[in-house]
This record gives C-alpha cells, sequence and structure tokens, in this order.
C-alpha cells in the first residue's frame, strides 16, 4: 500500500484517564513495538492524569499512540513514546500524530521539545529530524543500561 492509502479521516485525540477502551488500544501498540518496555492500560491511566496521551483512532480502534510529560511549570515538553501499529506504518500516521502534538502543546505554551532515541531506529531520526526539523543534541552513552545508548532530539517550538 502506498501513502495514498492513509485516511486523514483519522480523529487526532488525547485520551482521558478513565477512558480504558482507548488506554488498552494505546497498551496494545505500546506492547507490539516495545515489548516488555511497553507501557500496560495502569500507568497510561496514570500518564493521561499527569501528562498527555494521544492517539488516531480509527472508527475508535488506536491506530497510532504518542505520550507527551512536562516538568511541573516548565515550558520543555518530553515527548516518552511514539508509536504506529504495525500493520499500518509508513503511510503517514507517526508524522500527522507528531505534527498535530507539537501544534498542540505549541499553543498551550511549550517553547520546546525533546526526546530520546536509539541510535540506529532510522525510521524514527528520519521523522524527526529530515521531516519534522528535531536537531540532535547529544549522543547519550549507556543511557538505558550499558551498551544502550541514546540521541538526545530537541526542537523548538514558534
Ligand atoms: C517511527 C514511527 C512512529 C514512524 O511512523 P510511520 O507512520 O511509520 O511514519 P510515516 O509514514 O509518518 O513517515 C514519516 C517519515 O518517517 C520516516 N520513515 C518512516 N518509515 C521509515 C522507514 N521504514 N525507513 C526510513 N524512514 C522512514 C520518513 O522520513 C517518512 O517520511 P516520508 O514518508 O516523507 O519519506 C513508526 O515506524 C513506529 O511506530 N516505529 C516503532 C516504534 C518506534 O520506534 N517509535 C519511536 C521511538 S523514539
Amino acid at each position: 500500500m502506498s501513502n495514498s492509502d492513509f485516511s486523514h479521516e483519522e480523529k487526532y485525540t488525547k485520551i482521558g484517564p478513565l477512558d480504558m477502551p482507548l488506554l488498552e488500544g494505546v497498551s496494545r501498540i505500546e506492547r507490539e513495538a516495545f515489548a516488555d518496555e511497553g507501557l500496560g492500560p495502569g500507568n497510561l491511566a496514570l500518564l493521561a492524569r499527569c501528562g498527555s496521551v494521544f492517539a488516531l483512532t480509527n472508527a475508535g480502534s488506536v491506530t497510532a499512540e504518542a505520550i507527551v510529560i512536562a516538568e511541573l511549570g516548565g515550558a520543555k515538553a518530553l515527548l516518552l513514546s511514539l508509536a504506529v501499529d504495525a500493520r499500518l506504518r509508513g503511510r503517514g500516521r507517526g508524522k500527522r500524530l507528531l505534527m498535530e502534538i507539537l501544534a498542540h502543546i505549541s499553543a498551550a505554551g511549550f517553547k520546546q521539545i525533546e526526546l530520546t532515541v536509539a541510535p540506529d531506529n532510522k525510521a524514527a531520526i528520519s521523522l524527526y529530524v529530515d521531516r519534522l526539523g528535531f536537531v540532535i543534541r547529544e549522543r547519550l552513552t549507556d543511557h538505558f543500561g550499558p551498551g544502550h545508548h541514546r540521541l538526545l532530539l530537541e526542537k523548538q517550538l514558534s
């Protein structure tokens, strides 16, 4: 399938902490993408309270998800997670979801967003750097344990 198959009718939504059906959909994508490190519905409910859980949905099913947290009173947001249903990748959803989030948090007053990514995650790095203008700020050696390096990326919001 090509990019033209992507449906722009999918709904961008911020999920509330009590919306268990959608949080379970987010958790399914988390675990598919990140295995044991994928978040369960309980932790997602907490994150929906103290941060923001965003999704694209199609007829009530989650097709892409992202989590944003921020320091109390700060102007910097952290993208904690971003993943697209594995069957639906490469058709614009990751880019659309992140663009919606950048506009949303910029309108909410945040001035900067940062994230970390594995140095070998070519798809994600291309999305962040080539398509959405993030810059690589620093290489974080052993950040997730010995041999598990990360790149710290950031983007200024207007
Ligand atoms: C990274 C991810 C969210 C991208 O979402 P997606 O819907 O597949 O990506 P999109 O179709 O929106 O593509 C947007 C851009 O990302 C990059 N990209 C996406 N898939 C790619 C691939 N397989 N190889 C290289 N670049 C790729 C391209 O720059 C693409 O722009 P283009 O279509 O104009 O070339 C998705 O691949 C995913 O869920 N991966 C697993 C979880 C993950 O690694 N999350 C990031 C954690 S930091």
